[in-house]
């Protein structure tokens, strides 16, 4: 049972779940992405070094509550109910649900998704709004990835992600589109155990310094083509 080290333990533990381009994605035998960056650059500015602890996405939260990993980074939508559970930092960017099709599916917006089998990562807030859709069925992946070649098998109806996750697999799976539709807008936090606000406080000034001399926007410039 691991104890959350404090800042002055030199040490951070960033949960995540690298299945997640472009915020956190296995390159090789390494880890990459926007959220990865991020991570460096606090950490450089705490003066502690970080270690990234890859998980499943319904884990990352449970993994800061319970202080066996010190922030929550993977791209977590900052939503009112995990709030309950943790704390958020200051939000770094933002997204939108988008909706993949096949190519040439009779789906065209949102409300085709009436009775249909809509595929989602577990434990995401794609996978709660598909449970809002009138009598659609929720098809549950452990990776966004595996939702997105059961659509290509032609298993489901449509996948339901973050916007540029979205993008990124419709580029690397042939015959799938996204949808111009998007759903509310999320932002993105890291989540800090409750009430650790010495760490929390220190995550914020370090991302109000990265967003003021634009490191956070040189970042996700490397990943995401305007
Ligand atoms: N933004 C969505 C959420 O918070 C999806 C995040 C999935 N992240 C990941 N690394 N797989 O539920």
């Amino acid at each position: 049972e691991g104890e959350a080290k404090t800042i002055e333990s030199g040490k951070l533990i960033v949960a995540t779940n690298a299945e997640f381009p472009p915020y956190e994605y296995h390159e090789g035998d390494k880890i990459v992405g926007i959220d990865m960056e991020i991570a460096d650059a606090i950490a450089s500015k705490l003066g502690v070094q970080i270690e990234i602890e890859d998980i499943a996405f319904d884990s990352v939260i449970l993994e800061v509550t319970s202080g066996k990993a010190d922030l929550g980074l993977a791209g977590i939508t900052a939503t009112e109910e995990r709030k309950q559970s943790v704390d958020f930092s200051d939000s770094y960017t933002s997204s939108k649900q988008l909706i993949i099709v096949k190519d040439d599916s009779s789906i065209a917006s949102g409300a085709d998704l009436e009775g249909k089998t809509i595929g989602v990562q577990t434990g995401t807030t794609g996978d709660l709004m598909v449970g809002d859709i009138k009598d659609a069925k929720p098809e549950r992946y452990a990776k966004g990835m595996d939702a997105v070649q059961a659509l290509s098998q032609g298993k489901i109806d449509a996948v339901v992600i973050d916007s540029e996750v979205a993008k990124k697999f419709v580029e690397e799976t042939s015959g799938l589109k996204v949808l111009d539709e998007a759903y509310a807008e999320e932002n993105y936090a890291i989540a800090v155990q409750k009430g650790n606000k010495e760490l929390l406080d220190a995550v914020n000034k370090a991302l109000s310094e990265l967003k003021a001399d634009g490191t956070i926007d040189s970042i996700i410039a490397k990943y995401i083509k305007a």
